[in-house]
């Protein structure tokens, strides 16, 4: 492991302004997103929207690292130009989706496990080689009646630092996502609970396997009401509390934190990290994106899946990932979202 090549790409994924654009979606997920839109999910039309996405002006200035799906991974523009080059030479660095969904977790009811860690050295090599040098590899943790158990939690954050040590080994960034996820009726005090329980037992199966803490990142979920609980925290809540959430369970020498969206609009998404970030608190570790829905949700549906679209479906994109890039800095106005 050459642990300054480690941290100098992880300190590259949070650096000031930027953060990384989640658009790794499997197919099935992808399907989901297409249909919301009406069109068809298939490899032509994925690596149209995915080029769009990848080639749109202005984005790569505030995005630090570009997640892709195997299939992206091994995609080029019309003009033969791949994906993962097209990154690198826009700045940014390109990164890889590595675990394979999640399944049923045995004697669990409602409860998931994520699979993937057989073959994954193999397969990492392979990633390297294509371009990535950075993965990832997102755990489910699941509010409910009487869940998460504690035998779901060590699972899970088990396999994110078997997972962590094998990226590190070959030379890749792991990025380890515990999503504390936002369905259910329970209050914010709950997803604190769950929150520190998840993160605290990562952090310990981490140092278990050896994990060099600065050459990782963390992709947390923010500190959250559950979507169908009726008093809904405000965003001043939202942030003090994953602020302090994270305190408590963060080592200082992680690089930085990103978070997800997880069903938060794109809007939510900004003012909350902004909120954060203009807080004034003195945090050890950068706080910025990685975003899927929050930042690709406005360009797919400008898309629409018509080549004409094209160009406004880049400007979207390009506008949230500049007031992303702002509110990494607690630097987002409102009034910025007019100013495209
Ligand atoms: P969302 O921002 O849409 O939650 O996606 C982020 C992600 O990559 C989840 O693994």
């Amino acid at each position: 492991m050459n642990r300054q090549t480690l941290e100098e790409t992880a300190n590259a994924m949070v650096a000031p302004g930027r953060g990384i654009l989640a658009m790794d979606e499997s197919h099935p997920t992808c399907k989901r997103r297409f249909d919301s839109i009406g069109v068809d999910c298939n490899e032509s039309s994925r690596r149209a929207y995915r080029g769009l996405l990848i080639t749109a002006p202005g984005a790569a200035e505030h995005l630090s690292g570009y997640i892709l799906f195997d299939e992206t991974m091994r995609q080029s523009t019309d003009t033969g130009n791949r994906f993962a080059d097209i990154i690198t030479a826009a700045g940014s660095i390109p990164g890889i989706k590595v675990d394979r969904g999640t399944l049923d977790m045995p004697l669990h009811p409602e409860e998931k496990y994520t699979q993937g860690l057989d073959g994954l050295a193999e397969r990492l090599i392979e990633y390297r080689d294509l371009g990535a040098r950075f993965a990832k590899w997102r755990s489910v943790i699941t509010i409910g009646d009487g869940i998460p158990t504690n035998a779901c939690i060590e699972a899970n954050m088990w396999a994110l630092a078997m997972y962590a040590s094998f990226c590190q080994d070959a030379g890749i960034v792991p990025i380890v996502e515990p999503e504390v996820l936002i369905d259910g009726v329970h209050d914010i005090e709950t997803c604190d609970f769950v929150s520190r329980a998840t993160l605290s037992a990562l952090f310990s199966a981490l140092a278990r396997q050896n994990v060099h803490i600065e050459g990782t990142v963390l992709k947390a979920s923010m500190v959250l009401s559950g979507k169908d609980c009726p008093d809904q925290a405000s965003d001043d809540e939202i942030a003090e509390k994953t602020i302090d959430c994270l305190r408590d369970t963060v080592p200082a020498a992680l690089p930085g934190v990103v978070f997800l969206s997880g069903g938060q609009t794109a809007l939510q998404s900004t003012v909350r990290l902004n909120t954060m970030n203009a807080s004034g608190v003195d945090l050890s570790w950068r706080l910025s994106f990685s975003y899927g829905r929050a930042l690709q949700d406005p360009a797919l549906r400008a898309w629409d899946g018509k080549a004409e679209n094209g160009e406004e479906a880049q400007r979207q994109l390009a506008l949230r990932a500049r007031l992303n890039g702002a509110a990494t800095l607690g630097e987002y106005d409102p009034n910025m979202e007019q100013a495209a």
